[in-house]
C-alpha cells in the first residue's frame, strides 16, 4: 500500500492566517508551510482513496503527479474518501470536488454522515453538484473499500470509536460515533496502516486500532494540555483533552505510551500550529526524537 501524507497540520495549517507564533512565523519566512490533516493511500498506485478531505486539498492534489488526471482526460485517480471525522478541517475539502464528473463514494461514521445532512450541510450543497454517495463505516466490521462502481480497490478498512465530543458546530447533537480510528490493511501485501488523527486517550479503542501496525499516523495535535489557551490567550479555550487530543507531553501524554502499541513506525500527524515540535531545535522536538517518532512532514510517503 502506497500511503502519503497530503498535509500533516491540524485545523488553520501552518502558518495559520492569524497568527504570528514563533513556528508561524518561522514558516513564512522559510516558505516551509504545512497543509491541512489529510492522507491518500492506494494499493495499486493508481486508483487512491483520500483520508480526510483538507480545505488544502486542491493544492494537495496539485502537489502529487499520481493524484493527477491522466493527461489528455478530465478523469481522477480518487475513487473514493473516508472520513474519521465531521470537523470542518477534515471535510471542508469535498466541496472542491465538486467538479467531478461523477458521484464521489464518502465513507463514514453514521454520526458524522448524519451531521454533514444536517448542521453542516455539505451533501445538500454537493447534491446540487456531483453529489457524493454516503457509505457507511459500522464500528468493528472491516469492509472492502470500492469505487463507485463497486469494484474492489484492495484495501480493507475497519473504524473504532475513538473519545470526542461532537464537532464545536453541532454541540447539541445527539451522541453518535463521531470519531474513529481507522486500521486500514493491503489485501495483497497485508501491509497495516492504522490513522488515528485524534485520539482523547490512549485506550482500548486505540490499542485496537493501532496494535502491531505497520505504520501507525497519530494525534500529534498538541505538545501540552493549556498550549492553545497560551497562544489564544482566551481564558475559555479548551483545553488540549476537552477538544479530544491526548497531548503528546507531560505525563500520561502519547509520548510515554506509544511505544506499547509496538507499532514498527510512529509517526505524528495533524500537529496544530502551537505546536514546539515543530521547530526543529527545541527540547520538546528533541524529546520525540529520541523516542524514535517521526514528526510527520507534507509529502512524506511510505510503502506497506
Ligand atoms: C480538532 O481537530 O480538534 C478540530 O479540527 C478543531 C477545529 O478546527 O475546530
Ligand atoms: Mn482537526
Ligand atoms: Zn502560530
Amino acid at each position: 500500500m502506497r500511503v502519503i501524507i497530503l498535509g500533516s497540520a491540524a485545523g488553520g495549517g501552518v502558518p495559520q492566517w492569524n497568527c504570528g507564533c514563533r513556528n508561524c512565523t518561522e514558516a513564512r519566512q522559510d516558505g516551509r508551510s504545512r497543509t491541512q490533516s489529510s492522507v491518500a493511500v492506494s494499493a495499486d498506485g493508481e486508483r487512491w482513496v483520500l483520508l480526510n478531505a483538507s480545505p488544502d486539498l486542491r493544492t494537495q492534489l496539485a502537489a502529487h503527479p499520481s493524484l493527477w488526471p491522466p493527461a489528455g482526460s478530465r478523469a481522477t485517480p480518487v475513487r473514493a474518501v473516508v472520513l474519521t471525522d465531521g470537523e470542518i478541517d477534515h471535510t471542508l475539502g469535498l466541496l472542491l470536488l465538486r467538479e467531478s464528473a461523477d458521484t464521489l463514494p464518502v465513507y463514514a461514521p453514521a454520526g458524522v454522515t448524519a451531521l454533514l445532512g444536517d448542521e453542516w450541510p455539505l451533501y445538500r450543497v454537493l447534491s446540487a453538484y456531483s453529489g457524493v454517495e454516503p457509505r457507511a463505516l459500522e464500528e468493528g466490521r472491516p469492509i472492502a473499500l470500492t469505487d463507485r462502481a463497486g469494484a474492489p480497490l484492495g484495501i480493507c478498512c475497519s473504524a473504532t470509536a475513538v473519545a470526542r465530543r461532537p464537532p464545536r458546530y453541532a454541540r447539541a447533537a445527539p451522541t453518535a460515533a463521531f470519531d474513529v480510528g481507522l486500521r486500514l490493511t493491503d489485501e495483497r501485501t497485508g501491509g497495516t496502516l492504522a490513522y488515528v488523527p485524534t485520539a482523547g486517550a490512549m485506550d482500548d479503542a486505540v490499542r485496537r486500532v493501532a496494535g502491531g501496525a505497520d505504520l501507525l499516523l497519530f494525534d500529534g495535535t498538541f505538545w501540552s494540555d493549556h498550549e492553545l489557551g497560551a497562544a489564544a490567550g482566551g481564558a475559555d479555550t479548551p483545553t488540549a483533552r476537552q477538544m479530544g487530543h491526548l497531548p503528546v507531553g507531560g505525563p500520561g501524554g502519547s509520548l510515554e505510551l506509544l511505544p506499547r502499541l509496538d507499532a514498527k513506525r510512529v509517526v505524528l500527524v495533524h500537529i496544530n500550529n502551537t505546536n514546539p515540535i515543530l521547530c526543529r531545535s527545541t527540547a520538546e522536538r528533541a524529546r520525540v526524537e529520541a523516542a524514535g517518532i517521526v514528526v510527520g512532514e507534507d509529502a512524506m510517503e511510505f510503502d506497506l
